[in-house]
């Protein structure tokens, strides 16, 4: 053991804390400011935002000085809002059912304003209560708007929050800044005209395109393993990887908001975001320093290399699925067409697969192959680099099949990183087999990692956009989606509904696979 290993367990014993997490500071406090949430009354805020407020501020990465506002249609007194909110948190909190003193204490510098998004009172009284919270609470003038309201309105909030004053250039004392919920856009035209009303207002340093999945743990981890470690970034490229595949799947359905989700498909609503963000995290080159810029850089530059398909190859590069009536969990599960909002002949995605080639040296001609959809098998979001075959073969008995490597990086609900590789079976003859070598983070470090909004919100907090998508790298996946969803939406399948609930999805997505001599790994 070095040296350093031992101080760290000596350090570790003596705190009594896991070995692995000794020495680590973890908090992180952000700047005293005010955090404006847009749609207040939303599900958003209740299940997740404002459980990672009051979380945040129990791990004390809240500062003492900050205001909360919610804002909304809906009319409530402050103390109903709090009310609400603290049932939510009771709800939906990690760290279970508020308790006071700390609830009291958190509950004080909440305040609510209900009007309608296009009505001029609304920002005025909005900027009154933020100068109040600035004097009482000394919040310091700085700003955090959060929207979490339908996209549709996006534009007219910002327009507004400019004309009330309360935009970045009228802000003489602190610092304003927008944290923008997805989808930014429905498509590339639409996402470019959001970004030109966006851009009049604020400046891309202050805007924080949210995507949640860059604020969880082992998404965070995968640059991690590539550029603190040595031993794979030599072989991360084209000469020994076979290909890369990139899965999100979930068990749920559309959770009550077919009316939203009808309109929107998976390649929308977790392909052209979470899912290329994994895959620009995997592809990209090692940037030249941890800033936000260096990181995102690099990242637009392995998204800006992917070859959009072309429309004549649309049918054999994609695959797309609907699921009908089966059973999760054994329990029986109606069809996508059957769910309430839904309309009973949609042809709306809810599984969708692409076939994408990144035009570079480093990954001329590896295939990256991309999944996501609804009411499958079971939910698992991974990344799976399958390593070439070996190139001769010394060991085996006859009938023994050599896997090939694969490094699987673990996003949920397992977390942790996997290595697949051949091993001796014991005995006397050369038998081989894979076996594969595990490392799970909670276990390894003896945590449970925090939701993604937690570190996201503190991040925007404290200014740090590393995990925040920029406009560059939204508008280049809009980019690569966009023929793909136009065609599909002008081109019904009659074959809908082609996968049944329960299901690892439509037979077209292994097809896909299949004609490359590939399969896809089990859900
Ligand atoms: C959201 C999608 O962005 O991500 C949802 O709109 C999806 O449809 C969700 O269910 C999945 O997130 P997670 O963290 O559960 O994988």
């Amino acid at each position: 053991m070095t040296q350093t290993a031992t101080a760290r367990d000596g350090a570790a014993q003596a705190a009594n804390v896991n070995p692995l997490r000794a020495g680590v500071a973890s908090s992180r406090i952000t700047d005293p400011c005010n955090i404006i949430f847009f749609g207040a009354s939303g599900d958003l805020v209740k299940r997740m935002l404002m459980p990672a407020m009051y979380n945040l501020r129990l791990e004390n990465i809240l500062p003492a000085n900050y205001g909360i506002v919610g804002v909304s249609r809906d009319e409530f007194s402050d103390t109903e809002f709090r009310d609400v909110m603290h049932k939510s948190i009771d709800e939906f909190s990690r760290s279970g059912a508020a308790k006071d003193p700390m609830w009291t204490d958190f509950a004080k510098c909440l305040s609510y304003i209900g009007g309608g998004f296009d009505d001029d009172r609304l920002y005025t009284q909005l900027r009154k209560q933020l100068e109040q919270n600035d004097a009482h609470l000394g919040t310091g003038g700085n700003r955090l708007f959060y929207l979490s309201t339908p996209p549709s309105v996006f534009a007219l909030i910002i327009d507004k929050l400019d004309a009330a004053g309360l935009g970045p250039r009228d802000n003489k004392v602190g610092w304003t800044r927008i944290i923008v919920e997805k989808p930014f856009g429905t498509d590339l035209d639409s996402a470019r005209a959001l970004q030109a009303e966006v851009s009049k207002v604020f400046d891309e340093k202050t805007v924080y395109r949210i995507d949640h999945y860059l604020g969880k743990e082992p998404v965070q981890d995968i640059m991690a393993l590539r550029f603190a470690n040595v031993i794979f970034e030599p072989i991360w490229n084209r000469r020994y990887v076979d290909c890369v595949q990139i899965t999100a799947t979930e068990t749920v359905g559309v959770e009550g908001r077919g009316g939203y989700y009808d309109n929107s498909g998976a390649l929308r609503d977790m392909i052209q975001n979470h899912v290329m963000n994994l895959l620009a995290l995997v592809a990209m080159e090692p940037p030249v320093s941890s800033s936000a810029d260096s990181i995102r850089d690099e990242k637009f530059k392995a998204l800006s290399a992917i070859r959009p398909i072309p429309r004549d190859r649309i049918m054999q590069d994609s695959a797309r699925g609907q699921y009908g009536a089966g059973s999760i969990a054994g329990q029986p599960v109606p069809g996508y067409r059957e769910e309430p909002s839904v309309n009973p002949t949609s042809n709306t995605d809810t599984y969708a697969a692409l076939k994408l080639y990144i035009d570079n040296w480093r990954w001329a001609d590896v295939p990256f192959y991309l999944r996501s959809g609804k009411r499958l098998a079971h939910k698992n979001s991974e990344i799976a680099i399958r390593f070439k075959g070996i190139p001769h073969r010394l060991f085996g008995e006859l009938g023994d099949t050599i896997d090939n490597n694969v490094l699987v990086m673990k996003i949920q609900p397992e977390e942790g990183v996997s290595l697949r590789f051949a091993a001796k079976i014991p005995g006397p003859k050369m038998h081989i087999r894979a076996v594969s070598m595990d490392f799970n983070y909670g276990t390894g470090f003896g945590v449970v990692s925090a939701p993604a909004y937690e570190r996201l919100i503190g991040d925007a907090m404290r200014g740090d956009a590393t995990l925040f998508t920029r406009w560059d790298a939204v508008e280049t996946a809009w980019n690569i989606v966009t023929p793909v969803m136009e065609h599909w939406w002008n081109t019904p399948d009659e074959t809908f509904p082609n996968y049944a609930a329960g299901s690892q999805g439509p037979a077209s997505s292994d097809r896909m696979l299949a004609a490359d001599g590939r399969e896809w790994r089990r859900i």
